[in-house]
């Protein structure tokens, strides 16, 4: 389905620039065609091994290479750290091979290497030998920054069942529907009555997504001002760590929270605890089946349209804006494809991990805008973000 609307797409070049335009197009395509030519060539690889210019570059991409070939082994080291509590160990100072191999009950010679290979990716780090001391292993710049992310920690356990379904990743390229182990933990990705699904379907990844949201409030709360709004509705909103995040900064917002019945329960619950209950109200429902609730002049769908597919985004995206007052917003945050300075690894992650689920896609800014509009949204703009690095957030104005 084409998103870009009609109305918005550009007039025709006139004829001259075309032509220069196509010429253009040609040249390029030509070039790379012989560039795609010479590459394929042994003895140009080993040439360009060779020549003192191009020996930095092709040392570079044959490092790449191997780290692609190899670089489930990064995961699962971490995997292994993560679920022997490695890093706990070490948070009161650094211990010795013999000290760690037996509070793991692990032999030392199996330890060893794992120790070996957490060095090597910073996780850990060697201490010594000092003068009388043996060498001993203390946190990692990394090791140290997993330790004190809840939410990082939670989906390196949770990647066991990601990397589950990519065992045979061409299998599952070929598998469609819910037979697969990420689309059963994310039950209404693939649900006909989501609304139906119980506290056991849902508390998984509600559990999941309150301990990583943390990390994206803090983003999404430096992007945009929302002491300018009196009523925060955030759809999709989980067991409402966000709202909760945005309540401690905003002591006047009051807050609706719309999640399906179970994941709505939770939340009501959580507000109920950190004693937000007389400012919040959480509606139990479909934000597609079911009416939007009314009044709020902010509106977010945080870590939601990525995982619809487009047809289901842009009947949310109508229902919404005809819903919405004139002078209410929209925020969108969410991981968004082709983000510069991000990590590189989003793109290969997201495309991957959305078709495990078995629905949604992640987006370029550039689509998510078009799709508003199309959605009759009259604005529609990338917000400015200091490091872009969970989600990017979109501001639209009906
Ligand atoms: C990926 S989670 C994001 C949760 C939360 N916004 C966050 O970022 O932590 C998507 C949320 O959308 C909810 N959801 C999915 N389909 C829904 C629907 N049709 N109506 C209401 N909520 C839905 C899920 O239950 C889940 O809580």
């Amino acid at each position: 389905m084409s998103v870009v609307p009609e109305h918005v797409k550009p007039l025709p070049d006139p004829p001259v620039l075309n032509t220069q335009l196509g010429l253009l197009a040609a040249l390029k395509a030509r070039f790379l065609q012989w560039r795609d030519g010479l590459l394929l060539q042994r003895r140009f690889q080993q040439w360009a091994l060779a020549f003192p210019l191009t020996r930095p570059l092709a040392r570079r991409y044959a490092v790449r290479l191997f780290d692609l070939c190899a670089g489930f082994i990064y995961s699962q080291v971490l995997l292994a750290a993560v679920r022997l509590d490695l890093f706990e160990m070490l948070s009161d100072g650094p211990l010795s091979l013999a000290e760690l191999s037996k509070r793991l009950r692990l032999g030392s010679d199996a330890l060893e290497r794992l120790l070996q290979a957490a060095v090597a990716l910073d996780l850990l780090e060697r201490r010594g030998p000092h003068a009388g001391l043996q060498t001993r292993y203390g946190l990692g710049m990394l090791g140290a920054s997993v330790l004190t992310s809840p939410g990082v920690k939670a989906m390196i356990q949770h990647h066991a069942l990601f990397y589950h379904d990519m065992a045979d990743p061409v299998a599952l390229l070929k598998r469609r529907g819910s037979d697969r182990a990420m689309a059963s933990y994310w039950a209404y990705a693939t649900s006909e009555n989501p609304s139906e699904l119980h506290d056991v379907a849902v508390g998984e990844y509600s559990a999941l997504m309150a301990a990583s949201q943390p990390m994206v409030a803090e983003e999404i709360l430096s992007s945009y001002n929302f002491a300018q709004h009196q009523h925060l509705l955030d759809l999709g909103g989980g067991e409402g760590v966000f709202l909760a995040q945005v309540a401690a900064r905003h002591p006047r917002l009051q807050l609706t929270l719309m999640d399906l019945p179970a994941v709505a329960k939770r939340a009501a619950l959580r507000f109920e605890q950190l004693g937000l209950s007389a400012r919040s109200q959480c509606v139990a429902g479909s934000f597609l089946s079911d009416p939007i609730p009314k009044g709020a002049d902010l509106i977010s769908l945080v870590r939601v349209a990525h995982d619809h597919d487009d047809e289901f985004v842009m009947r949310l995206l109508r229902k919404l804006h005809q819903s919405m007052s004139a002078g209410a917003r929209l925020l969108i945050a969410e991981p968004m494809v082709q983000t510069k300075g991000a990590m590189p690894v989003a793109d290969a992650y997201f495309a991957m991990y959305l078709w495990a689920m078995g629905s949604g896609r992640a987006r370029r800014p550039e689509e998510l805008i078009s799709m508003l509009k199309l959605a009759g949204f009259r604005k529609a703009r990338l917000l400015r973000q200091a490091m872009p690095l969970q989600v990017r957030v979109i501001l639209a104005e009906p």
